[in-house]
C-alpha cells in the first residue's frame, strides 16, 4: 500500500463560530483558533479543517458564500487568516479549507448579476425554470415537487423574471449550474486563488449534489404530500463522474494536497470512482452509511451488527484500493455520546468506547472539536435559542401542520445540528471560557462539569483518553496501514476487530452497551502484559481467551 502524509493524519475539524472569540463580540473567530492552536497541537493532531470562513451573510452559517475571496467580517480579515495559515505550519500542522462548489449565496455577485434578467450574461450559471401555468398563462406553481433539504419547495420564486431558481438547500443558497462551462471555470477559479495561497486541501462540501436529474422530473408522490423528498435527482446522479474529474484536473489534481468529499448518497459499489487509487476524483470521502443508521423520529436505538456490517463493508471495499474518512461527528449532526452513547450514567465510558471504535479502524481519523471532551447535547425551552435555518424552518412548518411545541422541541432536542454547534466548552468560568462577551449561542449549561480545563488536569478524562489513544497510533503503524478484519461480527454488545501489518497484529474490543458482554472462543490468548489501550482499570489476569466487558469498556490488546 502507498504510504503518503494524509493517511498516517489524524484530523481535527474546527466549527470557527464557536471555537474562540478573541475580541468579546460573542462570535468566534480566526484570530481565536490562533490562540488554542497549542492545544489542538498537543492533542496530536496533523491536519485543521476549518468550516467555511468566507464573506457570508450566514443564513447557513458560512455555507452560504458571497465572496469566495473574502474573509467573513465576523471572523476577521485576509491577513488574520494568512496568520492563521503559517501558525499552523509554524506548528508542522496542515489547514484544510472548507470549499462549496454547489451553491453560493443569493447575495454573490453572480447571482446578483443572474437574476437582473433573462439574458444576462451569467443567467444560466444558475438554474431558472419557468413555473407550471395556468391556461392564462399565469404562473401557479414551482416547475416541479422537489423539496429543500432543509424544508419548504426547493423552488424560490423571482417576481422580476417570472421564473424560479433552484435551490437544494436554503432559499439563500442558489444551486450552481454545473452544465455550464463559464461557471464551472468560475468556481475553478476560486479553487485555485486558495490553492494558490499555499493551504494544504479541502474539504469539499456536497459534492455529492453538483449533478441534477436531467429534465428535473416531479418525484414520484403516492401520499399526495405538497413537496417530496427529492435526493433521488440530485443526489449522487449519473453523469457525475465527469464533472468530478474536471473539477480535479483543473484544480487540486494539480497540486499536493489532500482532498476529502462531503459524498452523501455514494455506496461501496462506486467508492472505486470517487477514491479508488487509479480511478478517484478526490482522496477521502466522508459517507453517511453509518450515521443514518441512528435517526431522532424512527430509529433511535443503535443497531450494533448493523453498524458493524456498514463499517465493515467500507473497510473491506477500500482495502488496498482507496482509503476511508472516520468520523462519528461533525457539524451537522447531535453529538455521539447523547445519539448512540449514553450522555448520563456512562458518560465517560461511552465517549472513550465510540472513541475507541472508530478511530482505530483503517483510515483517517477526524475529530470535531468538543468530541474530545464528550460534550453533549443541549435542550434549549426556546426555537428562539436556536440557530440553525433547517431547525427554524422544521419548527415553522411542523406549527404550521398544527404539531405541538413541545413535540418539535423534543426532535431538536435529539437531531438539531444545533447541538454540536454550541460553543466549545474551555473552562468553568463564565461562558466556559469561549468569549468574555455574550456568546451567539447559548453555552450548553454542563460547561462546569464537562470542559477542557479540568480535563487536563485529570488523567482518567475522555481528554486523556484520545490523547493516549492519539499517541498508541502514531506510535504504532500498525493502525494505520494495518488490514481491518471483524471478529465476534453476530455479537449484538460487543463491536471488536483485528488490525494486521506483516506479522504484528493488535485487536480492539469496544462494548458499546449498557451491560457486561461476553468475549469468549477468541481464536487468540490476550495477555494483561499486551494491554495497550484501556479505559477503565483492568486488573491482572492470566492468559486467557474469554473476557468479560463492562458497560462501554474499551480495550486495546497486542497479539504479536
Ligand atoms: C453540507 C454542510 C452543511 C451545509 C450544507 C449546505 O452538508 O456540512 O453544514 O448546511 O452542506 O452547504
Ligand atoms: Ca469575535
Amino acid at each position: 500500500m502507498k504510504k503518503i502524509w494524509w493517511k498516517e493524519a489524524v484530523g481535527y475539524q474546527i466549527y470557527p463560530r464557536s471555537f474562540q472569540d478573541s475580541n468579546g463580540d460573542g462570535i468566534g473567530d480566526l484570530q481565536g483558533i490562533v490562540q488554542r492552536l497549542d492545544y489542538v497541537k498537543e492533542l496530536g493532531i496533523d491536519v485543521i479543517w476549518i468550516c467555511p470562513m468566507y464573506q457570508s451573510p450566514n443564513d447557513d452559517n458560512g455555507y452560504d458564500i458571497s465572496d469566495y475571496q473574502a474573509i467573513m467580517d465576523d471572523f476577521g480579515t485576509m491577513e488574520d487568516f494568512d496568520t492563521l495559515l503559517s501558525e499552523v505550519h509554524k506548528r508542522d500542522m496542515k489547514l484544510i479549507i472548507d470549499f462549496v462548489p454547489n451553491h453560493t449565496s443569493d447575495e454573490h455577485q453572480w447571482f446578483v448579476e443572474s437574476r437582473e434578467s433573462k439574458d444576462s450574461p451569467k443567467r444560466d450559471w444558475y438554474i431558472w425554470r419557468d413555473g407550471k401555468k395556468d391556461k392564462s398563462g399565469k404562473t401557479i406553481a414551482e416547475p416541479n415537487n422537489w423539496e429543500s433539504i432543509f424544508g419548504g419547495s426547493a423552488w424560490e420564486y423571482d417576481e422580476k423574471t417570472d421564473q424560479y431558481y433552484l435551490h437544494v438547500f436554503s432559499t439563500k443558497q442558489p444551486d450552481v449550474n454545473w452544465e455550464n462551462s463559464d461557471a464551472r471555470q468560475a468556481i475553478y477559479d476560486q479553487v485555485n486563488y486558495w490553492l494558490d495561497k499555499g493551504i494544504d486541501g479541502f474539504r469539499i462540501d456536497a459534492v455529492s449534489h453538483i449533478k441534477k436529474r436531467k429534465k428535473f422530473p416531479d418525484m414520484p408522490n403516492p401520499k399526495k404530500k405538497k413537496y417530496v423528498s427529492s435526493f433521488d435527482m440530485h443526489m449522487n446522479q449519473k453523469g457525475i463522474q465527469p464533472l468530478l474529474k474536471e473539477f480535479k484536473e483543473k484544480t487540486y489534481g494539480q497540486y499536493d494536497v489532500m482532498t476529502v468529499g462531503e459524498a452523501n448518497g455514494v455506496s461501496i459499489d462506486e467508492a472505486d470512482l470517487w477514491v479508488g487509487e487509479k480511478k478517484g476524483k478526490m482522496d477521502m470521502i466522508f459517507q453517511f452509511e453509518h450515521l443514518g443508521l441512528w435517526d431522532a423520529e424512527t430509529n433511535l436505538q443503535l443497531d450494533i451488527v448493523e453498524l458493524k456490517k456498514v463499517l465493515t463493508r467500507w473497510q473491506k471495499g477500500l482495502e488496498n484500493n482507496g482509503w476511508n474518512a472516520l468520523f462519528i461527528e461533525n457539524h451537522d449532526k447531535p453529538r455521539v455520546v447523547s445519539t448512540w452513547g449514553n450522555d448520563d450514567e456512562f458518560w465517560y465510558e461511552s465517549a472513550t468506547s465510540m472513541a475507541a471504535m472508530y478511530f482505530l479502524m483503517q483510515g483517517t481519523p477526524f475529530i470535531y472539536q468538543g468530541q474530545e471532551i464528550g460534550m453533549t447535547n443541549v435542550q434549549f425551552d426556546s426555537i428562539d435559542d436556536y440557530d440553525d435555518v433547517s431547525a427554524k424552518n422544521l419548527y415553522r412548518i411542523r406549527r404550521e401542520d398544527g404539531v405541538p411545541h413541545d413535540d418539535i422541541m423534543r426532535i431538536l432536542w435529539a437531531s438539531s445540528r444545533d447541538n454540536s454547534r454550541t460553543p466549545m466548552q474551555w473552562s468553568s468560568d463564565e461562558q466556559a471560557g469561549f468569549t468574555t462577551g455574550l456568546p451567539w449561542m447559548k453555552v450548553n449549561p454542563n460547561y462546569k462539569e464537562i470542559n477542557v480545563e479540568d480535563q487536563l488536569k485529570d488523567e482518567d478524562s475522555v481528554l486523556s483518553f484520545y490523547k493516549r489513544m492519539i499517541e498508541m497510533k502514531k506510535n504504532n503503524e500498525v493502525f494505520t496501514y494495518g488490514t481491518y478484519d471483524l471478529i465476534l461480527d453476530e455479537h449484538h454488545q460487543i463491536y471488536a476487530y483485528t488490525r494486521t501489518l506483516e506479522d504484528e497484529q493488535v485487536v480492539i474490543f469496544t462494548n458499546l452497551s449498557t451491560k457486561d458482554a461476553i468475549c469468549d472462543d477468541l481464536d487468540f490468548t490476550l495477555s494483561f502484559d499486551n494491554l495497550m489501550l484501556n479505559n477503565l482499570p483492568v486488573t491482572t489476569h492470566d492468559d486467557t481467551s474469554t473476557i468479560v466487558l463492562k458497560p462501554y469498556e474499551a480495550r486495546v490488546y497486542k497479539l504479536s
